[in-house]
């Protein structure tokens, strides 16, 4: 941009911030030098400055609250076990599909990784942070794994679509070069960041200032990947390549079935599916429990948060098991048409905010300080990609087993930490490991008395696992490492 055009460029920028209250983000400009205030002219303008005052109004000045609708009820789902008096389905035919689906190449691989490593103290992308329990391996090379092993059964190219976000973009693609993409072609590797939506102040809804020469912004959320994948131009990629369904996992769970064929293939052809979103849920035992629940309103699948279902009905039992007991681990398949269709309809399609309230540093405007706040400051707003299955015309949920699936790593000790998801990878090794006939130690309170860990290379089931060379016991103590069919 020439010189003149960026003097008439700020100055349009500034007559619509100053439209809209918020034209103290060019407050600084005139300290700059040239590429810095152009730097900030772009990234102003990159704002959807017309929207903030709607954004204001319903998420800055009031708090929208949910209250449940009196149609609510708990979301229907297939059991675990196929056989289940009444809600029997077929293993065999959705095993089949959804292997003739990934022979064909029309699956991809989809992981969430837009956040950093804060809540587990780690400076960095999540992906990573170390995970598995005896190789220490980061969390991208574990579900990496889950891709090379289903290319290698399957023989189809199944592409991996990674989500990062602008502030982890640049760290995470050196860390699959480094890594050289963990084995797979890098052709089929295609890594994009998320959107980002402005911070505001809490109070007024100004937008903050990250440094003079950037307004404050935020990732918006796992929701923004159904727009990403869009614009990124993911999903063109992937129609070329013929990719029906994507299977969508977080980068925070290496026990995370990425390529599961029963699951896809219960996407794809079960009655109850539209083939457009399918979720797996996991048993919720206690009403403490901080998962999301699937529920039905209005006769289509949601998902509440469990903060905004009141506890009286967290707590509500029906017979031995919590009335409303669908966690959600965060696995999904979704279809590519459907997230076509989302982006390309005329109305265009809005997924739901939430608001939450953080400390977010910012430069006070008379001083021109960076100032570390010590009490939460500021709105930030992002969008939930189950908030989708409200979209769906008929969205199927299939239960899965905790063991089986689900060790997140979120927080630096006690649940969902690196140490509790190597406890869950030991257990579910030494499950496979007895029902393969192989003695595991086990102490007096009945844990795994060992550290075991089973690569998806080496057996993506039990089944599988069981036809391998196995020892006839494991030692006290021990750390094995099942890496190689
Ligand atoms: C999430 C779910 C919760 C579920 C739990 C299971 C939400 C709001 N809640 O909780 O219902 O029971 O997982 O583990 O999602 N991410 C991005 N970009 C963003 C924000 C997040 O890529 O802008 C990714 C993160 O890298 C992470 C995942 O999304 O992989 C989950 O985000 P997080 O904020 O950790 O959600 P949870 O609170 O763990």
């Amino acid at each position: 941009m020439n010189q003149q055009s960026a003097v008439v460029n700020e100055a349009e920028i500034r007559e619509r911030l100053d439209a809209v209250g918020q034209g103290h983000l060019l407050r600084f400009a005139a300290e700059l030098s040239g590429d810095s205030r152009a730097a900030l002219v772009e990234r102003v303008g990159a704002l959807d400055i017309e929207r903030l005052p709607r954004l204001i109004e319903a998420y800055v000045r009031n708090k929208p609250s949910f209250a449940p609708p009196t149609d609510l009820a708990p979301a229907p789902y297939l059991a675990l076990d196929p056989a289940t008096p009444g809600h029997s389905w077929d293993l065999d035919a959705a095993r089949s599909a959804g292997e003739a689906l990934l022979s064909a190449g029309k699956v991809a691989a989809f992981t969430v990784a837009g956040g950093q490593g804060t809540r587990l103290g780690f400076d960095g992308p999540k992906g990573m942070h170390r995970a598995g329990a005896v190789t220490g391996k980061p969390l991208f090379a574990c579900l990496a794994d889950w891709i090379i092993a289903a290319q290698d059964r399957f023989d189809g190219v199944i592409p991996w679509c990674v989500m990062t976000s602008p502030i982890n973009h640049d760290q995470t693609v050196a860390f699959f070069e480094e890594q050289r993409y963990f084995g797979l072609d890098p052709d089929d590797v295609l890594l994009f960041p998320q959107g980002v939506m402005p911070t505001m102040d809490k109070d007024t809804g100004a937008v903050l200032l990250a440094s003079k020469e950037a307004p404050a912004v935020n990732p918006d959320g796992h929701g923004g990947s159904l727009r990403a994948l869009w614009t990124s131009g993911a999903i063109e990629n992937l129609q070329r390549r013929g990719v029906e369904h994507i299977s969508f996992v977080q980068v925070d769970n290496p026990l995370a079935r990425m390529i599961d064929p029963v699951f896809i293939g219960l996407h794809a052809a079960h009655p109850d599916s539209s083939g457009e979103m399918s979720s797996k849920m996991l048993e919720k035992t206690e009403p403490s429990e901080k998962v999301g629940l699937f529920c039905e309103i209005g006769g289509r699948v949601s998902m509440v948060e469990y903060s905004d279902l009141p506890e009286e009905l967290q707590a509500q039992r029906e017979g031995d098991r919590l009335l409303f007991n669908a966690g959600n681990p965060a696995l999904h398949m979704i279809g590519v048409d459907f997230i076509a269709k989302l982006n390309q309809s005329d109305e265009g399609f809005a997924l739901p905010y939430h608001r939450a309230e953080k400390k977010t540093p910012y430069i006070d405007l008379e001083s021109g300080e960076l100032i570390e706040p010590s009490e939460t400051n500021s709105v930030k707003l992002e969008t939930f990609v189950f908030d989708a299955l409200a979209l769906c015309e008929r969205s199927l949920i299939l239960e899965t087993d905790r063991i089986d699936e689900f060790a997140p790593i979120k927080n630096a000790s006690g649940s969902d930490s690196l140490e509790s998801c190597a406890r869950i990878q030991t257990e579910r090794a030494a499950r496979w490991l007895e029902a393969a006939g192989v003695v595991v130690p086990r102490t007096e309170s009945g844990d795994a008395d060992c550290t075991l860990e089973i690569s998806p290379i080496a057996a993506m089931t039990a089944e599988e696992f069981g036809e391998l060379a196995l020892p006839d016991r494991i030692d006290a103590g021990a750390s094995v490492v099942f890496e190689t069919p």
